[in-house]
Formats: C-alpha cells, sequence, structure tokens
C-alpha cells in the first residue's frame, strides 16, 4: 500500500490553500479558484492574482493594501482547523514522532482519531510505504477526522484506514497478532486498551500514551507494569516557551502554554521474556487511610494549632479588621471635609 500525496512546492495553484496575512497580521486561509475574491473593508483581493506566484509573494488588493502569501504549513492547518475532540498540539506531535520512533514504512495504529491533527503528523512520518489505521468510537469525531486529513492533503491516502469502533473490539478484528510497530493512543483510559495494544504490537514495538491528567498517568503505567509484557514505562511532559528577540529586548515570552498532556511510552517484550529488575519499585500501587494520614499537616511538619490558640487568632483578626475599618472611617471623614491645608 503507497501514499501518493503531492509535495506543496512551487508556484500557487488553483485548489492551493493559501495563508494571507493582512494589514495589522489578521489572518485569512483561502482556498485558490479561478473567479474566488477575498472581501474583507480593506478592499477586494482576487485569487487569480495569486496563481503562479511563489510561495512567500506579497500581493495588493485593490484597495493598496499588502498581504503576505504563504501556504499553510502543517502546525498552522491543525490549530485552525474544524475540531470535533481536543487536538494534540505540534509540540506534542512532534515527541510522539520521536519518542515513538514512527519511522518510514512503519505500521501504526492510532485510537481516538479524534479531530485527525495527529494523524496528519503520523501519515507524514510513516511516509508513502507505510500505514495508518487510525481507530475512532465517534462516528462523528470520524467524520471530522476524515474531512480534515483530505483538506489537508487535498485526497484521501491510500495508506490510512479510518475504522469507526471501539479499539478494544475492533483492533483484534483489525490487526493480526503481532503486526504493528507502534500504537498510539490518545484517550481518557487507555489502560482499558493495554491487553489487544500488546497482542498486536509485534516484539520490540512501542506503545505511546498522550494523557492529560496525573491521575490518568499513574493508572495507565501501573496497568502497563502489571501486564509483565512491556519495558519499564517512561514519562514526561514537554512545555515550549517562546522568545521575544527584538533588538536588546531578548526575554522569554510572558505567556505559554504550560499544560496540554504527559507522554508515557514503554515497549513490547519479547514473548516469554521478563525484563530485569531496574529500580526498585514504589511498594504500593494505592492509598490507603494511612497513607493519606502521613501527609496531614502533623505528620509533614506543619504546628497543629490548639482551639486556644485560634480563638487567639480569631480575636487578633477581628481587632485588625476594627482597627482598618476605623481608619477607613476617620479617612472618609476627612475626605468628606477635604485635606486640612
Ligand atoms: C482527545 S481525542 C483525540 C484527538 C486526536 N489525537 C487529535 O489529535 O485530533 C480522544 C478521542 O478518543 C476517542 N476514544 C476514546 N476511547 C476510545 C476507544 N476505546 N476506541 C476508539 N476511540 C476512542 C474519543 O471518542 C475521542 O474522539
Amino acid at each position: 500500500m503507497s501514499g501518493t500525496i503531492a509535495a506543496p512546492r512551487g508556484p500557487f495553484r488553483i485548489g492551493d490553500r493559501v495563508q494571507l496575512t493582512g494589514p495589522k497580521g489578521r489572518l485569512h486561509t483561502v482556498t485558490l479558484r479561478e473567479d474566488g475574491e477575498l472581501h474583507t473593508h480593506h478592499g477586494v483581493l482576487r485569487h487569480a492574482d495569486l496563481v503562479g506566484l511563489p510561495d512567500g509573494s506579497v500581493v495588493a488588493n485593490s484597495g493598496g493594501h499588502e498581504y503576505l502569501a504563504l501556504r499553510p504549513l502543517l502546525r498552522d492547518f491543525v490549530m485552525s482547523m474544524p475540531r470535533g475532540a481536543a487536538i494534540v498540539y505540534p509540540k506534542d506531535a512532534a515527541q510522539i514522532l520521536a519518542q515513538a520512533d514512527v519511522f518510514p514504512g512503519a505500521v501504526v495504529v492510532e485510537a481516538g482519531v479524534g479531530s485527525g491533527a495527529l494523524a496528519l503528523w503520523l501519515l507524514r512520518g510513516i511516509g508513502g510505504t507505510g500505514r495508518l489505521v487510525s481507530f475512532e468510537r465517534r462516528e462523528d469525531f470520524a467524520e471530522v477526522a476524515r474531512a480534515n486529513v483530505e483538506t489537508f492533503l487535498g485526497e484521501r491516502p491510500e495508506n490510512w484506514d479510518l475504522i469507526v469502533g471501539d479499539l478494544v473490539s475492533a483492533l483484534p478484528e483489525t490487526m493480526a497478532p503481532d503486526s504493528v510497530d507502534r500504537v498510539v493512543l490518545d484517550m481518557l483510559a487507555p489502560w482499558e486498551c493495554i491487553d489487544v495494544v500488546a497482542e498486536a504490537l509485534a516484539p520490540g514495538g512501542v506503545v505511546i500514551c498522550y494523557i492529560a491528567t496525573a491521575t490518568q498517568l499513574s493508572r495507565v503505567a501501573e496497568y502497563l507494569r502489571a501486564t509483565g509484557l512491556f519495558t519499564e514505562p517512561e514519562a514526561n511532559e514537554t512545555m515550549v516557551r517562546g522568545w521575544h528577540v527584538e533588538g536588546l529586548a531578548v526575554r522569554p515570552d510572558h505567556r505559554m502554554v504550560a499544560h496540554t498532556g504527559f507522554l508515557l511510552t514503554a515497549r513490547r517484550l519479547a514473548p516469554g521474556a521478563v525484563a530485569p529488575e531496574q529500580k526498585r519499585r514504589a511498594s504500593k500501587t494505592s492509598y490507603g487511610d494511612e497513607d493519606v494520614e502521613l501527609w496531614t499537616p502533623g505528620a509533614v511538619g506543619d504546628r497543629q494549632i490548639t482551639d486556644k490558640n485560634l480563638r487567639k487568632r480569631v480575636r487578633e483578626a477581628q481587632r485588625a479588621a476594627e482597627a482598618a475599618k476605623a481608619a477607613a472611617g476617620t479617612a472618609g471623614e476627612i475626605g468628606q471635609s477635604g485635606p486640612s491645608a
């Protein structure tokens, strides 16, 4: 099976998606048509004026306002495409490709496909000779993903199968045991899928889970360990901090996307293999009352306040409040009568 998608290169052609950055940085994305026009309150830009120009050209509209024209990069596209479910951000998609070692020719399984953002990155990673099989249990989300992939690539890739169904039941029906090189799980309860993933993965194959919360991270890590079928799972998260670089003002951006998700990676062991113990395991995988007790303020060294002391603090706080109100009243009287000269 092979993919035959044309590379987005060369002068602009009819049918190309073009991102136009206009006055004050406003972005417009258009698909070039013979008689297409972009109407804004700054004037009209004819699509025909872009056709034949190289990527990265600047064109003026009827009002003389200039627009920078560029084909959107994949990261631009995924951030602005229609979403059914939340997408994997480009920073995490890049890490998924690297940490799962997605290679040209790989057989990759993905679930759930959601809006199709990660599917687009995976299709890039596997190239024309690989195969991507994406599973999604919601028909409506699968439709969004299908449309997004076709919009970006211009057609449905031959080496992409999109299967509507729950991975737990659909994976064994679709993929033979030991036939998958990489599995990417992006869903609320990845631990529910680990058994079928273990069966589908070839020995040495990689499973990578993209997980939103620390509690899910813990649960899937413990599940992977308990199967005894995988290497010790590795967890991390990726933070990308932008920088403002202008003249002598060179500093990190004030704002950033601080949290998207965690990545957890493990590799399938050969049948019957037992991984050598590498580090001391935590003695517990769930918490009892005595564990919770260890984290009470007293146990961690915060002094517990006595009832008598607490009453004293209440009186202190009330006296401070009365004093503040009295001071405010005095200030109010001064304010009403005007400041004395
Ligand atoms: C956060 S979204 C995935 C987003 C996607 N990775 C992207 O980048 O656009 C999670 C999706 O997993 C689907 N899902 C959850 N559990 C599933 C399962 N067991 N089998 C198939 N799909 C599942 C949900 O319906 C949802 O669409």
